[in-house]
């Protein structure tokens, strides 16, 4: 973990900064899922950028991560970030979480954190996305490295033309979908992809 800080902490760092830029924040209280969160780069960016803004709106965090020593140092970022908030730890690969796991809340709106995963091959990235999409107002923001090899940006683009998909438009009101391809950091050097989706889900709509 403390190699892939060094290693791969300045190229995360950037991609959260230029993502962070294109969102604003509202003062209602979410639930915050953060998938594959490793130690929690995600969440310590994010208060970085948007301080106690960030911090007091976080009811819930729910981190998901197959390592049980990742999650053990993500917890504890996100306990100092947001020590009100309630934490819960799913150690889970993305192929096994149910919506059961992640302390769905009705009425309260979710932000979906997926930092450098999205692009993973190796799990079924569309089940996922069926399971997360429960009734009610979700935020997904996801940054990756932009690459179109071993995974890559494919499945980034797939699941955008998914949640877009109009077949979907009785249960699903997607108010936003941008995805950017773009660089960052010094001399531009790390290429990245970011997704940034505002959508409702009615499953009685
Ligand atoms: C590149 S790291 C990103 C970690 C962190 N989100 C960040 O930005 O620093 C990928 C993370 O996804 C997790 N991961 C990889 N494949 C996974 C899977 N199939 N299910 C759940 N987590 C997975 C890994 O354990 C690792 O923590």
């Amino acid at each position: 973990m403390d190699q892939y800080l060094y290693s791969y902490g300045p190229m995360i760092a950037c991609q959260w900064a230029a993502l962070g830029k294109g969102i604003s924040l509202t003062s209602a209280p979410v639930r915050l899922v953060d998938y594959g969160c490793g130690q929690g780069l995600a969440g310590l960016l994010l208060y970085d950028q948007f301080g106690d803004a960030f911090a007091t709106m976080l009811r819930k965090v729910v981190l998901v991560e197959p390592s049980p020593v990742a999650l053990v140092r993500a917890e504890a970022i996100y306990q100092n970030v947001a020590p009100d908030s309630e934490m819960f730890c799913v150690n889970k690969g993305f192929d096994e979480v149910t919506f059961g796991d992640l302390e769905v809340e009705e009425g309260l709106a979710t932000i979906h954190v997926f930092s450098n995963v999205l692009d993973i091959k190796g799990f079924d990235q569309f089940r996922l996305l069926g399971e997360i999409m429960t009734d009610g107002v979700h935020t997904i923001l996801a940054v990756s490295h932009d690459r179109d090899f071993d995974g890559g940006t494919e499945r980034i683009r797939s699941l955008k033309a998914a949640l877009e998909d109009p077949s979907h438009a009785d249960a699903l009101t997607v108010s936003h979908s941008e995805m950017a391809e773009f660089r960052c950091g010094p001399g531009d050097k790390y290429p990245v992809v970011s997704w940034h989706v505002e959508v409702e889900v009615r499953s009685n709509g």
